[in-house]
């Protein structure tokens, strides 16, 4: 017999511990137009970016040893120097250059496992630079740039005959590098079993320049020549190479590269690759990285929307027409920039000077086929057609949505935010109906984890005419490209940045 009260659950006492919350201050900066008198400011920006990247991964194919001067020290640059070092290149800083010591076509390193980190030119290089050479290889990055279009890059070197898996299983991994680890924060994004080209032509439509590296590098490794047909992009690999020892010849869209073989007899025995390999092998070339026009455009744009009685001189400036489209379209919309041609190596570089406007801003038409020379900067100049005096018209536009963020529908937030008329015709033309009138105040900007958009945001405050500023919440994005933006802004608009600490609860345990 069951007494009473058997069988009743027992009440259970649900034990709730509280989870940890930690008080955290985030550095965020408030941004609000500076004054400004009469004078001349003189800025000098960080290395080429994109110069940078190229300049390593030649150097790391060469022989004997390297001097690149005026290398940028952002994460991007720094992500293709950790990977070639993890190859087997030796680097090293002599004064202002840094020394690169060439795996001459044959990698010390055959298994690696590569740290891309946010990089998309590191991802992209990296990939046709490796999948003609011996070894198999891992490029694992972080998640924001696993999210980025690659299949352009994938599917074009196949053309070529590279063996290579995007977003590899664990499976295909261990069966290629039973002992390849990444960290957990990571994303394994490429597996590459390295093996001989075979040459031909390659056609492609998309006017990507990492694209286009990614085959010139495979290129290279090629049994015969590859001709690459491809929409005018930026071309500093083309210029960069023949100082490489590299025959490359360049005829309108056109691109032929001839396979850099090693010789047999080399008076240098180096590391032998396996037999049936022929190295690409490159010579050492001493490279200067001039400024690079994409740091320069925040403060090319807010000169143009500033003007007062100041001038704006930027000095060493990479003047490859490839990269100066913004200069073009501004000056067309009635800025006053000068550009003064000083040398001419592989790059031409010189001085741009931005003198004050006398008009007000005519409306921008950019042709798809001018968008390649102006893609980093297209943000800045939706922002100066937004204070032109008419409508706007920007194609081929498209192209941004793979960026580090969809930086089109970034673009049309942030006007739109300010109560800018903006907007998409089809799916790759924008359409931006400029206005004078008072922006709407915006307090705080949003956070796009991309460093382009980080700077349009600073540049709306800074333009705003608001007094109480908006707060940038990401201030530290910008060193994916520039490290010294909020210096440079602090020096030539004082006043117009202050140190914001937004307290934040944050669970955890
Ligand atoms: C770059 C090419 C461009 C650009 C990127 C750098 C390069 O990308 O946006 O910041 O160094 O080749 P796409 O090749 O995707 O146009």
């Amino acid at each position: 017999m069951a007494c009473h009260g058997e069988g009743v659950r027992k009440p259970r006492i649900a034990v709730v511990i509280p989870p940890k919350i930690f008080y955290v201050r985030r550095m965020a900066y408030r941004v609000r137009s500076g004054k400004m008198c009469g004078g001349v400011s003189v800025i000098r920006v960080a290395g080429d970016k994109s110069i940078a990247h190229r300049a390593l991964w030649c150097a790391a194919l060469a022989r004997g040893t390297s001097t690149i001067r005026g290398l940028p020290t952002g994460h991007d640059v720094a992500c293709t120097r950790g990977v070639i070092e993890a190859l087997g290149a030796s680097t090293r800083v002599v004064d202002d250059a840094l020394l690169v010591e060439g795996c001459g076509g044959a990698w010390v390193v055959r298994q690696a496992v590569l740290d891309c980190g946010s990089s998309g030119t590191t991802l992209r290089l990296a990939t046709g630079a490796l999948c003609g050479t011996d070894g198999n290889f891992l490029l694992f990055t972080s998640p924001q740039l696993a999210r980025r279009p690659m299949q352009l890059v994938i599917d074009a070197l196949r053309e070529l005959g590279a063996d290579l898996v995007l977003d590899p299983a664990p499976e295909k991994i261990r069966a290629l590098m039973p002992s390849a680890r990444w960290p957990a924060d990571r994303v394994p994004r490429v597996l590459i079993h390295g093996r001989p080209l075979r040459g031909g032509a390659v056609h492609l439509t998309e006017p990507s320049a990492q694209l286009k590296c990614a085959l010139i590098f495979a290129a290279l490794h090629a049994e015969t020549a590859v001709t690459i047909s491809a929409p005018t992009t930026r071309d500093h690999l083309e210029r960069m190479l023949p100082a490489f020892g590299v025959n490359i010849t360049v005829s309108g869209d056109e691109i032929m590269v001839q396979p850099s073989r090693m010789k047999k007899k080399l008076s240098v025995p180096l590391t032998q690759p396996s037999p049936q390999w022929e190295r690409a092998c490159l010579t050492s070339a001493n490279i200067d990285i001039p400024g690079d026009p994409s740091i320069a455009a925040p403060w090319i744009a807010a000169a143009t929307l500033r003007p007062r009685r100041h001038n704006f001189i930027i000095r060493n400036l990479s003047l490859n027409p490839t990269r100066l489209g913004l200069v073009r379209c501004l000056n067309r919309m009635g800025a006053g920039i000068w550009v003064y041609q000083c040398t001419s190596t592989q790059e031409p570089i010189g001085d741009l000077v931005i003198s004050p406007r006398m008009t007000s801003l005519r409306p921008c038409v950019l042709s798809r086929e001018e968008m390649p020379t102006l893609i980093d900067e297209l943000p800045l100049l939706a922002l100066v057609c937004a204070h032109a005096h008419g409508t706007s018209v920007l194609h081929g536009v498209a192209h941004l949505r793979g960026k580090e963020s969809d930086r089109l529908h970034g673009v049309l937030t942030a006007l739109r935010a300010r109560g800018v008329m903006a907007y998409l015709h089809g799916c790759d033309t924008l359409v931006i109906h400029g206005q004078r009138a008072a922006w709407r105040r915006v307090p705080v900007a949003p956070v796009a984890d991309d460093h382009r958009m980080t700077i349009l945001h600073t540049l709306l405050a800074l333009i705003a005419n608001d007094f109480a500023g908006t707060m940038i919440r990401d201030p530290n994005a910008v060193k994916k490209s520039d490290p010294d933006f909020w210096n440079v802004l602090a020096r030539v608009w004082p006043g117009s940045v202050y140190c914001a600490d937004v307290p934040t609860w944050r669970c955890g345990s």
